[in-house]
């Protein structure tokens, strides 16, 4: 089956971002982190589900010693985001006093991201920094600047390597944009 029978003929994928632009890039990020980090240990809270797989890449590229954890929040329903941020899997880490490095997918609105950070400050980190692989900042509704960014991306409703529409297509190895298909054609 290929990508376009998945979504339906309504919609087309576009490429966005390749694997190798993504590995470069990830490569590139580690990199960063690795020399801001150099003699500490850091605690990496990935935000499931879409940042897994960047994550584990990422992840791989580091040289300092981790620990890893996970949390879910949502606040989008499709295409969406319900502006109403909610935490529904929790850490099983304790983090206060610690190093945290949050590892996001996208930063759209920056309304999840805050509302995170926002939640682990009242915890008593050490130091907070965020990596997000893409961001759309043009769209902020919450003040929100991540430290370390992949890609600048203007827009669109972007899937693959993690990232879903309504759970699927997260398989995908390169970041595609999902558009409308006006021309009747099948890409
Ligand atoms: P906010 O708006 O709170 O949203 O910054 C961040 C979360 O929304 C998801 N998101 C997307 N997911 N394709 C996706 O699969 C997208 O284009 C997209 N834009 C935002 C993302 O999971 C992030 O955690
Ligand atoms: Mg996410």
């Amino acid at each position: 089956m290929d990508q376009t029978s998945r979504l339906g003929q309504e919609h087309l994928l576009r490429v966005v971002y390749s694997h190798q632009q993504i590995a470069s890039e990830v490569a590139r990020l580690a990199e960063e982190i690795n020399k801001a980090y150099s003699g500490r240990e850091l605690l990496v809270i990935v935000v499931l589900k879409g940042a897994l797989f960047f994550a584990a890449d990422l992840l791989r590229g580091l040289r300092i010693p981790v620990r890893v954890d996970f949390v879910k929040l949502s606040s989008y329903d499709g295409m969406m985001s319900s502006g109403h941020v909610q935490l529904t899997k929790d850490l099983d880490t304790e983090v206060a006093g610690r190093d945290v490095l949050v590892v996001e997918d996208i930063i759209d609105t920056g309304l999840t991201l805050s509302f995170l950070v926002d939640l682990l400050h009242k915890r008593g980190v050490a130091s907070l920094s965020v990596c997000t692989l893409i961001d759309k900042k043009e769209r902020r509704q919450a003040q929100f600047d991540p430290d370390f960014v992949g890609f600048d991306c203007p827009g669109g409703f972007l899937v693959g390597y993690g990232l879903d529409f309504n759970e699927r297509l997260r398989e995908l190895p390169s970041i595609y944009e999902i558009v409308e298909n006006n021309t009747g054609e099948v890409e």
